[in-house]
């Protein structure tokens, strides 16, 4: 790609390359029409999995560095508004407004989300949206497919709509963790208890959290959460490749206390994660000034509720798990 032609913005809307491989992957041997296809990013994807792919954008500019990017693939300028294929998969990619509304609005993107859903609602369409969209917004504008939660890089970079006719039967929602290859969807079982902390905590990645399958993952690989309503979760064995948290002690959330354990540790660089609780990790690390040469991490969370409720706070270190060869 050193050699493609793109602007600022173009490139800051492109869909990052695994992520474009990977929906490219679940389209292999599909006839796709990419009707937001901007520079060409996605169709490099697709041109090397699909059966045929075919490229449209309402803008003139991106499209001739589109058609200098990927030469071999035929493009024409359109409004997706106004289908110009028939029978093929519709790829869709929304340009978002940054910043603003913090409440999901489909009319937010451009082309407008609802727009798009209505008018190829008796076709084969794949949306790519925001990671924060509403899911039960998604639902109540008529959409009845899988939303597919995936992270790359460590930070989660799209929720994208697919059509029931392109998923597993009964799927309605996936997470795809692309740094592990690691994927889950709400058909597996989610039976998974909750108690006191094991040897490890787990933080699951953003993806699992995102897509609601917190305890389906928990469920595949023997883990239990700290307390029902929070996405911590904790077992004596890591999962294959995932960083974890080896719990040190269960400390009470006193500033006092914390900072004498950090020292007992000789602690240096320090790692705070919180949930269910209104602590600014930042601001407590600046006050808890660790000085020392061990890099450590505090998992603060809540545990139980109404009269029953604590935060608790594990002193740890964090590990990987190795994969198991032979
Ligand atoms: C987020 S970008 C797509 C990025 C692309 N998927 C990629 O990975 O490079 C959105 C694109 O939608 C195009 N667009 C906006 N409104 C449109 C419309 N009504 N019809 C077709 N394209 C439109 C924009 O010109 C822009 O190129």
């Amino acid at each position: 790609m050193a050699d493609w032609l793109f602007t600022d913005e173009a490139l800051q809307q492109a869909t990052a390359a695994p992520v474009a491989r990977h929906r490219a992957a679940r389209l292999a041997g599909a006839v796709v029409h990419d009707a937001t296809c901007s520079i060409g990013t996605e169709l490099a994807a697709l041109r090397s999995t699909a059966e045929f792919v075919l490229g449209s954008d309402l803008d003139e500019v991106r499209l001739a560095m589109a058609r200098h990017n990927v030469p071999d693939v035929p493009l024409c300028r359109a409004d997706a508004l106004r289908p110009v294929s028939r029978d093929a998969v519709v790829v869709l990619d929304p340009a978002r407004r940054s910043g603003g509304r913090r409440r999901f609005d489909p009319r937010a993107y451009t082309p407008p989300l609802d727009e798009l859903l209505e008018v190829y609602r008796q076709r084969s369409v794949v949306v790519k949206c925001a990671p924060g969209i509403d899911f039960d917004a998604v639902r109540q504008l008529g959409f009845v497919g899988e939303i597919e939660v995936t992270s790359a890089g460590g930070s989660v970079r799209e929720a994208c709509l697919w059509p029931a006719a392109l998923t597993e039967h009964g799927v309605r929602r996936r997470a795809c963790v692309l740094d592990r290859g690691e994927v889950l969807t709400d058909v597996e079982p989610d039976d998974c208890g909750s108690g006191p902390a094991g040897r490890w905590i787990v933080d699951p990645d953003g993806a699992i959290v995102r897509a609601g399958l917190v305890r389906h993952y928990a469920a595949r690989h023997g883990l239990w959460q700290l307390d029902p309503d929070i996405a911590y979760l904790s077992g004596d064995r890591l999962p294959p490749g995932v960083r974890g948290f080896e719990v040190l002690e269960e400390l009470p959330l006193r500033e006092k206390v914390l900072r004498q354990a950090l020292s007992r540790r000789d602690c240096g660089a320090l790692e705070i994660l919180v949930r269910g609780v209104d602590v600014d990790p930042d601001a407590l690390r600046r006050r808890l000034r660790p000085t020392g040469g061990t890099p450590l991490s505090l998992v603060i969370t809540r545990i139980g509720a109404g009269a029953g409720e604590r935060t608790v706070v594990y002193l740890c270190q964090s590990g990987i798990a190795t994969a198991r060869v032979g």
